[in-house]
């Protein structure tokens, strides 16, 4: 299977969505990735739900969303009612993380768990057979334009091998710092998924950035 590459938002042009959704989808992108950042979770704050209801209709591909917000439980309905194709809820802000993927599939929309890059594997394995994926952060969340946190590699192979071992089949997704460079790594490692913000937009000839990501093998 090439890899889903999945463009970031965030790094666009927040005044030109309409725009950059038109971008995204001449681009031949996979999945179009929202991140929910409420300044408590994360330093940062971006949008909520409403954006993503707004985004759905003019949407070229399924929408790829990242909460990094605390008490998620209290915002899946809106999210899935918005028209989220996955929601993904942090690990370290979610006391029953059992109970919120359960919570996301009883509203009809896939579920994803993340970590950041100081939290184990070994913190979320537990979940693995619950799950549709799994977002390894190789970055600490918040920003976009960041470096890649070499330690995180290793992160993406022990989930690989626990994936292999345990016959679970939720996807691999790796997010911060992703570019041309590195990406044929990192699906080596297990990534399934590539999320790309600023290497994405700033990308002159995103067709052919697309073209070349689809074309790495493992
Ligand atoms: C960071 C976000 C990322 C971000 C990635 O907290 O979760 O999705 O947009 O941006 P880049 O690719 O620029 O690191
Ligand atoms: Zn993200």
């Amino acid at each position: 299977m090439p890899v889903i590459v999945a463009p970031s938002l965030l790094a666009s042009d927040f005044t030109a969505v309409a725009e950059t959704l038109k971008t995204v989808g001449a681009s031949g992108a996979d999945w179009l990735h929202l991140d929910v950042m409420d300044g408590r979770f994360v330093p940062n704050i971006t949008f909520g739900a409403k954006m993503v209801a707004d985004i759905k209709p003019l949407a070229p591909c399924p929408l790829d969303v990242h909460l990094m917000i605390v008490e998620p439980d209290k915002h899946i309905e809106d999210f899935a009612k918005a028209g989220a194709a996955y929601i993904t809820f942090h690990a370290e802000a979610a006391v029953h993380s059992h109970r919120l993927v359960e919570a996301i599939h009883n509203a009809g929309v896939k579920a994803g768990v993340s970590i950041v890059p100081s939290t184990p594997v070994s913190v979320i394995e537990i979940l693995l057979p619950y799950v549709d994926l799994v977002l390894i952060m190789t970055v600490n969340p918040g920003f976009g334009g960041q470096h890649f946190i070499p330690e995180c590699h290793t992160k993406i192979e022990q989930l690989n091998a626990l994936r292999a071992s345990s016959g679970a089949s939720f996807l691999i997704s790796a997010d911060g710092g992703i570019n041309a460079e590195n990406a044929a790594a990192v699906h080596a490692a297990g990534a399934d998924i590539l999320v790309m913000g600023s290497a994405f937009f700033n990308q002159h000839d995103k067709q052919a950035l697309v073209q070349h990501l689809h074309k790495i093998k493992v």
